[in-house]
């Protein structure tokens, strides 16, 4: 039995939409950084004795869909393999309040780590992270820890993430409101391919993507958090341009999510400087440095409860047990 440990990341610079569904290539690169608090431990053990994949998430046998995904996945790690026996999987997610930020990175990362070396492959980071990537694409970020950018790259050999080593920006915090903790009514997935289809802006995004990355990575070299923040939050919000412009659109804001970022707004406005950035789903996650945590922890603390707001900071790599 093999056990890896992956932890989640953020997203600052946003995957939004497959070039290619099924190997799950982008049509851009993307940024992230890694997190210390939300991580998944994921036991893999080939068992002969199985007549299916046997897949446990959090102490429960896991749902049809779930068990297919993962199931999937373990399909591709037997035929790079050759193993072919039959797994039992045992997940785990570690987030501080049941608040909806189990993540399918850190999922997909800890399996593909547990289930290669299980199955006997000895992988380095870039092969997991190209194997990470067929189970769910942020997952090949989370191979790395701290910045990590994913080379969309064109095909499966050069589709992978790369860690960003730098000493910058190591003050900078991640203060997670979990607002919401219910599943989203969009996926990722399909939220994403109905963006590539139907938006008409899609073209201008990926256009948009690779000057968003060009200028982040130059904001990290210069250990320029203004500029960081500055193109972490406009790049968020021209994601999510893109689900109000599909047909039919979708949102995944509610009323909570607008009163944080005006918060947000607010606050730097105020002289406390931090940007908001956000996934698919109404939670949202301030970017600011050491400096400022306590009072923008303070300010959400009022508005949300104190139970809604976690402090994050870049986090490791994988790990095995
Ligand atoms: C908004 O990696 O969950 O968080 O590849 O279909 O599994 P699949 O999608 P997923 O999408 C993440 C979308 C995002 C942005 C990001 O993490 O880059």
């Amino acid at each position: 039995m093999v056990t890896a440990v992956a932890h989640t990341n953020i997203a600052l610079i946003k995957y939004w939409g497959k070039r290619d569904a099924n190997l799950i290539i982008p049509y851009t690169g993307s940024l992230s950084l890694t997190l210390d608090q939300f991580y998944t431990e994921t036991s893999v053990n080939f068992d002969q004795n199985l007549d299916r994949d046997e897949v446990s998430i959090d102490d429960q046998s896991a749902a049809n869909n779930s068990w297919q995904r993962v199931h999937d996945f373990l399909e591709i790690v037997r035929e790079k393999s050759g193993a072919h026996l039959n797994a039992k999987v045992v997940s785990r997610n570690h987030v501080p309040t049941a608040a909806g930020l189990a993540s399918s990175a850190s999922a997909f990362a800890a399996l593909a780590a547990a289930a290669s070396k299980a199955a006997g492959m000895n992988l380095n980071n870039q092969e997991l992270s190209r194997l990470a990537r067929r189970g769910s694409g942020s997952a090949c970020r989370s191979i790395f820890g701290g910045f990590v950018e994913w080379q969309r790259g064109t095909d499966d050999a050069d589709s992978y993430a790369v860690p960003i080593d730098t000493p910058h920006l190591s003050d900078i915090r991640v203060v997670a409101l979990t607002i919401e903790k219910h599943q989203k009514p969009i996926s990722s997935r399909r939220g994403m391919a109905l963006s590539v289809t139907t938006s008409p802006y899609y073209p201008t995004w990926v256009k948009v993507v690779e000057s968003d990355l060009q200028s982040i990575k130059s904001a990290i070299n210069q250990d320029d958090f203004t500029r960081f923040g500055t193109i972490s939050e406009l790049n968020a919000m021209r994601m999510h341009a893109l689900t109000l412009s599909s047909d039919p659109d979708f949102l995944y804001f509610n009323g909570s999510t607008l009163d944080a970022m005006n918060e947000v707004k607010r606050l730097r406005h105020s002289g406390i400087e931090c940007y908001y950035t956000i996934d698919a789903g109404p939670n949202v996650k301030v970017i600011c440095q050491t400096k400022n945590v306590k009072e923008i922890t303070t300010t959400f603390s009022k508005l949300f409860g104190p139970d809604k707001v976690i402090v994050a900071q870049p986090g490791p790599g994988i790990k095995y047990l």
